[in-house]
């Protein structure tokens, strides 16, 4: 399974919480009892899901391309590194949960919880009203904090960068969110407008995410202090840290590794062998230069490789009955990053270095 690492955390995580049984599920004011919680447990995974989908559609021609290692949010086991990568892995899985189940809950799908109509009929600014159905944020942000953010049971400045980074992807939801009008009044004159919040596009999310992971800012925290060992200064200190930054932005704290080279002890895979774009139509420029980024600047040259792909064509009916068909193959074209001969790519000198 391709998503298995955060799944089946998740999975574990809601065993774990359903075995717990019911002194946990009544202090829940939404939930009836176990069952009830599985139920917005596979909107949860739906959710998770989408936006490891999405970490890989917008990392698909960087370096790094959101691999099944790095999709692990919990501090279960293993190594976690705290880079900027690993903020945006965050950051859109908190996003996807929080987004799917706001639309689940302004589709109906689940029985607590609906549209957002608490302005309906109020004046939201010249010549509109509020009216129609607002996607209600409250219920699907309440469910990805519960949910992703308990998967946090650290207690460190890792721990707080992962949260800061899960409500930055909560923060992006609202942030996207677009007004949306209709028009009334004589023969749709628009003299008078009712508007509603709805939720953007989840591309739209994943596009102003990015974009934030570009510029994610390092936190930075005061080293003496943390070394003292006091815990009051260690949590005085990561407040500190904390303070300067918004809670829009990605943070990290480590900077990323070589994401040219193989690493089996960070789980890194390399860009060799990695597909990249070298022509073709409505490609925009981060895509342009995907060979140059992925291959050239990696030490690493690009091999064309052809595929024939022979499929049926001009199909003719014949009386009576049969089609008749041709074959025609087609030849593909597909450009990969491969070692230079003779060398041992990588151990050509770049001229870039970076985590792009
Ligand atoms: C919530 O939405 C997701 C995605 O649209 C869907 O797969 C899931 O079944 C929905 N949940 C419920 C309880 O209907
Ligand atoms: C893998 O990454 C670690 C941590 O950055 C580094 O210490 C190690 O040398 C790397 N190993 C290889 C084979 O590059
Ligand atoms: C097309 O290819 C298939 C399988 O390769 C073959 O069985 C078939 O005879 C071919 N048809 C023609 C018209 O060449």
């Amino acid at each position: 399974m391709v998503f298995c690492s955060f799944l089946w955390l998740l999975v574990l995580f809601l065993l774990h919480k359903t075995l717990l049984g019911h002194a946990w599920a009544v202090n829940n004011f939404l939930m009836t009892g176990p069952k009830a919680y599985l139920t917005y447990a596979s909107s949860v995974q739906v959710g998770a899901q989408s936006g490891i989908q999405e970490c890989k559609h917008q990392f698909a021609w960087d370096r790094w391309n959101c691999p099944e290692s790095a999709l692990q949010l919990s501090t279960h086991k293993g190594l976690r590194s705290a880079t900027s990568e690993t903020s945006f892995v965050h950051a859109i899985s908190a996003a996807g949960v929080m987004y799917t189940l706001t639309r689940n809950c302004s589709l109906g799908d689940l029985d607590n919880c609906g549209c957002d109509g608490s302005r309906n009929g109020q004046i939201g600014g010249r010549g509109w009203l509020w009216g129609g159905c607002s996607d209600n944020l409250d219920f699907g942000e309440r469910m990805s904090k519960q949910y992703v953010d308990a998967l946090e049971t650290g207690q460190d400045s890792r721990a707080a960068v992962n949260l800061h980074n899960n409500e930055a992807g909560r923060l992006a939801v609202k942030a996207t969110m677009k007004r949306i009008c209709r028009c009334h009044g004589m023969s749709e004159s628009c003299s008078v407008q009712t508007c509603w919040m709805q939720l953007s596009d989840f591309r739209d999310i994943g596009n102003y995410l990015k974009i934030k992971h570009d510029q994610a800012q390092k936190l930075e925290m005061d080293k003496r202090r943390m070394r003292s060992g006091n815990s009051a200064d260690n949590r005085g200190a990561i407040a500190d840290a904390f303070s300067s930054i918004a809670r829009t932005e990605l943070i990290y704290l480590e900077e990323s590794p070589d994401y040219c080279s193989q690493n089996a002890s960070l789980g890194l895979h390399g860009t060799e062998g990695r597909e990249c774009l070298q022509h073709g139509e409505g490609l925009n420029q981060w895509e342009k230069r995907s060979c140059r980024r992925l291959c050239h600047e990696c030490g690493l040259r690009v091999e064309e490789r052809r595929t024939e792909i022979v499929s049926s064509c001009n199909c003719k009916f014949q009386w009576c009955c049969t089609v008749k068909c041709e074959n025609c193959s087609q030849v593909m074209v597909k450009h990969v990053c491969a070692r230079r001969e003779g060398g041992h790519g990588h151990n050509y000198r770049r001229r870039f270095r970076g985590p792009k």
